[in-house]
């Protein structure tokens, strides 16, 4: 009766909204409601063990790249002495199984003939009872450095290894 009520009776219907539209609405709404329901439910829960499983797994696989990415990219570089030390000495120092012992020139000298290419071949692969890097875990660049440091102490006179990044930047 009043003039509100006619001029909403005017536009007729259901707010102008054909039958389809609204069934349009209604049926997207309910998706969306799906989809969220799905996310927030079932999603986070399958989703975090998975990742827990995966990190580890990745991690995993990743850890011998990290390492060597560390070694080449920075941390402190060990000198020949060091690594002859940490790791060399267990063998060289004594002459045990066979290794020539440190600072006997007797025992170096012939192997010194060989070159240092061939010995830090040897020192990075292994030879006889000495395993790839006499059993560490070093760059080529350290190893090349204890060749230097152990075979100059028999009699050598090898220069030092040039760094992984001085021969890169030439
Ligand atoms: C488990 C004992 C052992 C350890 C640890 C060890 N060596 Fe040796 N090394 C040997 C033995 C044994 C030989 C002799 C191998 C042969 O001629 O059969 C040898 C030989 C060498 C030679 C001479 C290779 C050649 O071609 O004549 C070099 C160089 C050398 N070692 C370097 C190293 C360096 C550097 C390290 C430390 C990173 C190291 N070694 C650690 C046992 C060891």
């Amino acid at each position: 009766m009043s003039e509100a009520q006619h001029s909403s009776d005017s536009r007729g219907g259901p707010v102008g909204l054909s039958t389809s539209q609204i069934f349009l609405i209604c049926a997207g709404a309910t998706a969306l409601a799906v989809v969220a329901a799905l996310l927030l439910g079932k999603g986070p829960s399958s989703g975090a063990r998975a990742d827990a499983a995966e990190v580890e797994a990745i991690a995993a696989r990743i850890q011998p790249v990290g390492k060597v990415t560390i070694k080449l990219e920075g941390g402190p570089v060990k000198t020949g002495e060091e690594v002859y030390k940490a790791q060399c000495a267990a063998c060289h120092a004594a002459g045990l199984v066979g290794a020539p012992k440190f600072g006997d020139a007797g025992a170096w000298g012939p192997r010194i003939g060989a070159g240092f290419e061939s010995l830090l071949n040897s020192a990075l692969k292994g030879k006889g009872n000495m395993g790839a890097q006499g059993g560490g875990d070093f760059s080529d660049y350290e190893i090349g450095r204890a060749v230097v440091y152990m075979a100059n102490a028999g009699g050598a006179k090898f220069a030092e290894p040039k760094a992984p990044e001085a021969a890169a930047s030439q």
